[in-house]
């Protein structure tokens, strides 16, 4: 089977990884991919918002497969226009991927079926959205409402905050995302992350996972696109990840009823558990990153056969095993990540690195320089990956593999799965 991967993330390395271990699979490409994937897939410098090219592409290379990684290409219909021409596609139609690209679509699906969720207000006015801010008061979420690369939210714990917050959004700080905003209650609790396979209505669960989104050690530092993350959640119990299930198996057959073409791909809930039981932060149209790092870590199923059976929308027959052991990933940003930050500085030791036993090196932010020299290429520029039995072991070995490799400027937080350890 030939499968064409879109994206260049580490997310994308880990699910080419995956799919690449398949005896079934045939010629595999990424679009465009990064250093990691040119190692197991052919890179291909197509725009993976550009369908026809896509496309075309598919067509000459007899592709059976497109796995869509990133929501930009969902959202902007991409899967939906491949699968009109006939392709077998694994990810959402533009109105399914509306659930990750609009904030007031999504909780209105979610008020509609009944999904736990906070409450909240939508506003398409500054004036609509300062009244009601007056009304309800503070500490209170801000959030615009279209994609805003992860910076749309803010958790604004004064009025001061969440006025400056309605004030910025209006005045175009996110352009067009954000001329709607979504005003909502604040919840405090653990976070944790549910993705599920989503096909036919039917919602096939993964483990959860735990990202760690800000920048600094202590939860401290501006938000980031994830800083590391760890799989299995020792503080969800049985009783919440039951909860969770029922709740991603809900939206799994309220994506059947609200929209015409169903929904094929991951749905990826993002949840606080709360006193009162677990609630949906967000949903999104993709799989996470970092946490696809650790889950595809984990999968001890062949993964061409769940991306398959998705895209041909029966998951029905679709049954997954999972690793026993608990999965630890560490990302190795550039500095000054979130903010600026330089590319192009040497990346050694990543040989000695994924020589240890149950250490996988997932590349994010990585490309070849015109002497062939491995380089950093992102802000995110590596998630070292570890497996082991317990927390303990897994985040030893993670670290230990950290320190083989080196860049100039390599970031990192020195405190990822602790919690899980504290637990
Ligand atoms: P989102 O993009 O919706 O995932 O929001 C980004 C982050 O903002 C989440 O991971 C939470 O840490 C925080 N957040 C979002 N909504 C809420 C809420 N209602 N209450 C508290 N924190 C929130
Ligand atoms: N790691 C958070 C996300 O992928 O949205």
């Amino acid at each position: 089977m030939n499968v064409l991967v879109l994206g260049s993330g580490g997310r994308e390395h880990a699910l080419t990884w995956a799919i690449s271990k398949s005896p079934r699979i045939g010629d595999l490409f990424v679009a465009p991919g990064n250093g990691g994937t040119a190692a197991i897939a052919q890179n291909i410098p197509l725009s993976i918002t550009d369908p026809d090219a896509i496309l075309g592409f598919c067509k000459d290379h007899e592709i059976d497969l497109v796995v869509v990684g990133p929501e930009l290409p969902l959202v902007e219909g991409v899967a939906e226009a491949l699968r009109k021409a006939g392709l077998a596609v694994f990810g959402p139609d533009a109105q399914g991927a509306m659930l990750e690209g609009s904030k007031s679509f999504s909780k209105e699906f979610m008020m509609a079926h009944g999904l736990p969720t906070a409450a909240y207000k939508k506003c398409t006015s500054k004036e609509d959205a300062l009244a009601y801010l007056e009304q309800v008061g503070a500490p209170i979420v801000v959030k615009a409402d279209g994609l805003a690369a992860g910076k749309g939210v803010v958790v604004a714990e004064d009025m001061d905050q969440a006025r400056e917050a309605v004030e910025e959004s209006f005045a175009g700080s996110f352009g067009e995302a954000g001329y709607t905003v979504v005003i909502e209650e604040m919840l405090t609790g653990p976070e944790c992350s549910m993705l599920a396979f989503v096909a036919g209505g039917k919602a096939l669960c993964m483990p959860c996972a735990q990202d760690h989104k800000r920048a600094f050690d202590g939860d401290r530092g501006p938000n980031t696109g994830g800083m590391g993350v760890y799989s299995p959640v020792p503080c969800v119990t049985p009783e919440l990840e039951t909860q969770m299930r029922q709740v991603m198996e809900l939206a799994a057959a309220a994506t059947q009823e609200d929209f015409a073409t169903g929904y094929r791909g991951v749905l990826y809930g993002g949840f606080m558990l709360t006193p009162e039981g677990p609630k949906l932060l967000e949903f999104n149209a993709r799989f996470g990153d970092p946490e696809t790092q650790v889950i595809m870590a984990r999968l001890a199923s062949d993964a061409l056969d769940a991306f398959e059976a998705v895209a041909k929308g029966d998951i029905t027959e679709l049954d997954l095993a999972w690793k026993s052991q608990v999965a630890v990933s560490v990302v190795l940003a550039s500095a000054g990540y979130p903010g600026k930050y330089e590319k192009g500085k040497v990346i050694l030791g990543i040989d000695e690195a994924e020589a240890m036993d149950n250490v996988i090196v997932f590349h994010a932010g990585t490309a070849f320089n015109s002497d062939e020299e491995l380089v950093t290429n992102g802000g995110r520029v590596l998630n070292v990956t570890a497996l082991a039995d317990t927390f303990e072991e897994a985040r030893d070995l993670a670290y230990e593999a950290c320190e083989k490799i080196n860049f100039e400027g390599k970031q990192l937080r020195m405190d990822i799965a602790l919690r899980a350890i504290r637990n």
